[in-house]
């Protein structure tokens, strides 16, 4: 009996053997009942082959019910490749990526990256972008003054100066930082990320500003059927002056950048000769051509720093 159990393979066939043997009618069972009229050695021989034979189910039982735990295990073995929950990974700011974009697409025109101070001084801001103390053109912006004088700067035009001054002519560049008014709404806010193009050779023309701002806006915007618009316009440090719209979405015109060949007196201002040398400066708010670019409403939420306002437009 003992090597019957150990060879049995199912725990069905166990259990019909175990019933068989201590069930209401098992063999076990009915010897059990007769115990009373046995001697006490016989008694004692019985209670051994009882307690062996439930050790024996017992022992088998276990043993069967870990092989089919295991044979369970081995069938059901997580499957390694179906991927995990997605993580939350981080993007880049808009306004990062706006940047970025802009600087490769100038960098590949063969423009080089250029920054300068937030806090700049009257000469950098104003005096040497041709626009004398009392100027009219000073009011055309709302300027942050600091007690000693200096000024939060208004433009990145003041990194065309800072440049030429210490490189001179010919010179290729863009300025890129943030720039301060004092003015807000959904359009303005009182930081705002400007980028400048200047370009200084021995024969550039007003030909080769819109060639290169016609290029950078079709690269910018992935579209090649841009539609331009120049109007005639007042920088105190270009002459002519121009502003640039470009037609969006439902015929809409929106104003895009200023520009316009750099003013004699800003190249003079700067130990450059004008008679030797000339060319065109442009500039642009570039979390405005990101707004537009990503259609997003608000230019101050882009620098509200919520994440959830962020994630609504899939950064
Ligand atoms: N600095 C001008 C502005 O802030 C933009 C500009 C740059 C215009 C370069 C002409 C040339 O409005």
């Amino acid at each position: 009996m003992l090597g019957k159990i150990e060879k049995i393979n199912s725990l069905e066939e166990l259990q019909a053997l175990y019933a068989a043997t201590f069930g209401k009618n098992g063999t076990m069972t009915a010897r059990l009942r007769d115990m009373k009229n046995l001697d006490a050695a016989a008694r004692a021989e019985l209670n051994e082959q009882n307690a062996a034979l439930r050790t024996a189910f017992k022992t088998r039982q276990t043993a069967l019910e870990y092989a089919a735990l295991m044979s369970k295990l081995a069938d059901e073995k997580q499957d390694a490749t179906l991927d995990a929950a997605p993580e939350n990974r981080g993007t880049l700011h808009p306004l990062t990526q706006a940047l970025a974009e802009v600087a490769t697409i100038l960098e590949s025109f063969g423009y080089t990256m250029h920054t300068g101070p937030e806090v700049e001084d009257d000469w950098h801001n104003f005096t040497a972008l041709n626009t004398p103390a009392h100027h009219p053109a000073r009011d055309m912006q709302d300027t942050f003054f600091l007690p000693n004088g200096n000024v939060l700067r208004t433009q990145t035009s003041a990194i065309q100066i800072r440049t030429m001054e210490t490189a001179g002519a010919p010179v290729k560049i863009f300025g890129v930082g943030a720039t301060y008014r004092k003015e807000m709404d959904a359009t303005h806010g009182p930081m705002f990320g400007q980028i400048e193009g200047l370009y200084i050779d021995r024969d550039v023309t007003m030909a080769d500003l819109i060639g290169d701002v016609r290029a950078f806006l079709e690269r910018f915007f992935e579209r090649d059927d841009i539609e331009l618009r120049i109007r005639p316009s007042y920088f105190p440090f270009t002459d002519p002056s121009i502003e640039i719209d470009m037609k969006f979405r439902g015929g809409r015109w929106l104003e895009i950048m200023g520009a316009g060949m750099v003013h004699p007196n800003v190249l003079r201002n700067c130990g450059v000769d004008p008679e030797q040398y000339q060319g065109f400066a442009f500039g642009f708010g570039w979390d405005r051509l990101a707004m537009l670019k990503y259609g997003l409403p608000d230019l101050r939420e882009l620098y509200g720093n919520d994440v959830r306002w962020l994630r609504r437009y899939g950064f």
